[in-house]
């Protein structure tokens, strides 16, 4: 397998929210930070050098979105995920939690239910919450630190709220999921009959660490489904502000091209484009040599935490580069804070912050940097627990 080599790199003092907004976030500048998802790596060189040659020319005026950019993204769906997208079925979005907002608007009325499942990326709850609308969640089931859909939950709610929008993480922020085909056509095929749209929020489809392949929800083809992904996680590129979502529903399509007309948003920045173009015609070495890298930290964190703290849950990485946490059994959930942040001196993704205090107790760690700075985590963590 061909891999190109990963480069870390000392990010401090680049105005980067994960090392240079600590302050703002926890108040205090001094912590390691283990948070904001994304890396501690450069891009890939291909990327970087696309960038250098756009930069070079000089002249920043307006640019259509060029025919390659959309040809190489339609190639890698197809190579990577099995999924034939169509190009009139493409649309732009500068980042997917502008996405999951508009969704909420064109989908849903004020006061209405939006369908989550928690513990999720909290970004949805803020887009359902920021419009107006109603959080409805049905948490996923958890045993012993494996994690499902709860079906039954989800078929009983939508009939109660009558909710027509899920918004659905695959691979799942936090807790690591990468759905099975059963599991999706399951919960297509529940949707499909109410007529719920799924937002099937794909963004860390290459991120995949275990042996389960990411299989895009809408290529199963049943009821309707809009996917949001990008290039912006999987090589790092999140500042460009540049990503992709999927309507293979005409009328839905027409719908969105109506409100994308009505805000103007209908294109990004150029340098975005160049970016993901080169990122997804050139990356594949790269992305090789990154995921090697974060099944490595990750059995590393995970053997040295299991072996010190047995009463810690870690749900097994099947895709992301972020560890869910479950230290309820090791401290005073109260006390996850003070314990983590205060005394470790690490800036993590407190559990709550996913949906509630129903998760207090949890943390969700970034492994996408050193080895070094991850093993630095786990040991304080595993020091301030055993003492
Ligand atoms: C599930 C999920 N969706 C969306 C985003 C952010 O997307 P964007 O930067 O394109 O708004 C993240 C970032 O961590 C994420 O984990």
């Amino acid at each position: 397998m061909e891999r190109e080599a990963l480069i870390y790199v000392d990010r401090k003092n680049t105005d980067c929210w994960k090392w240079d907004g600590l302050d703002v976030q926890f108040g205090s500048g001094d912590l390691l930070p283990m948070w904001v998802a994304d890396m501690d790596f450069l891009c890939p060189a291909a990327v970087r050098q696309a960038i250098s040659a756009w930069a070079a020319h000089g002249v920043y005026g307006y640019y259509k979105t060029p025919d390659r950019y959309f040809d190489s993204f339609i190639r890698w769906e197809k190579e990577e995920h099995g999924y034939a997208v169509q190009r009139d079925w493409l649309r732009f979005s500068p980042g997917i939690v502008s996405a999951l907002h508009w969704f909420v608007q064109l989908v849903t009325a004020p006061g209405e239910a939006v369908t989550v499942m928690e513990p999720v990326y909290y970004p949805f709850m803020n887009a359902v919450k920021n419009n107006g609308r109603t959080v409805c969640s049905v948490d996923l089931l958890e045993d012993g630190g494996l994690w499902s859909i709860d079906f039954d939950g989800l078929e009983k709610s939508l009939d109660e709220t009558g909710s027509r929008l899920l918004i659905f993480s695959s691979p799942h922020n936090p807790v690591g999921r990468v759905w099975t085909r059963d599991e999706l056509e399951r919960l297509c095929r529940i949707c499909a009959r109410r007529g719920v749209v799924i937002l099937s929020d794909e963004i860390h489809q290459d991120l995949i660490l275990g042996e389960k392949s990411h299989i895009p929800t809408a290529s199963l083809g049943i009821g309707n489904v809009v996917t949001c992904c990008s290039a912006s996680k999987t090589f790092n590129l999140a500042g460009l502000k540049n990503s992709f979502l999927i309507l293979p529903d005409d009328d839905l399509r027409r719908r969105f091209d109506e409100y994308v007309n009505g805000i103007d948003v209908i294109d990004g920045p150029s340098v975005g484009y160049v970016a993901a173009t080169a990122a997804f015609e050139h990356g594949k070495p790269w992305l090789n040599a990154l995921r090697e890298q974060l099944r490595e930290n990750y059995q590393a964190a995970c053997s040295e935490l299991m072996d010190a703290l047995p009463d810690a849950v870690i749900p097994p990485l099947e895709g992301t580069y972020l560890m869910w946490i479950d230290l309820r059994r090791c401290l005073d959930p109260q006390q996850t804070k003070a314990i983590v942040q205060d005394a470790c001196g690490i800036a993590v993704d407190f559990g709550e912050w996913f949906g509630g205090d129903k998760w207090l107790g949890c943390i969700r760690l970034n492994l996408a940097t050193s080895m070094d700075n991850v093993m630095l985590a786990v040991r304080r963590l595993i020091a301030a627990l055993t003492e």
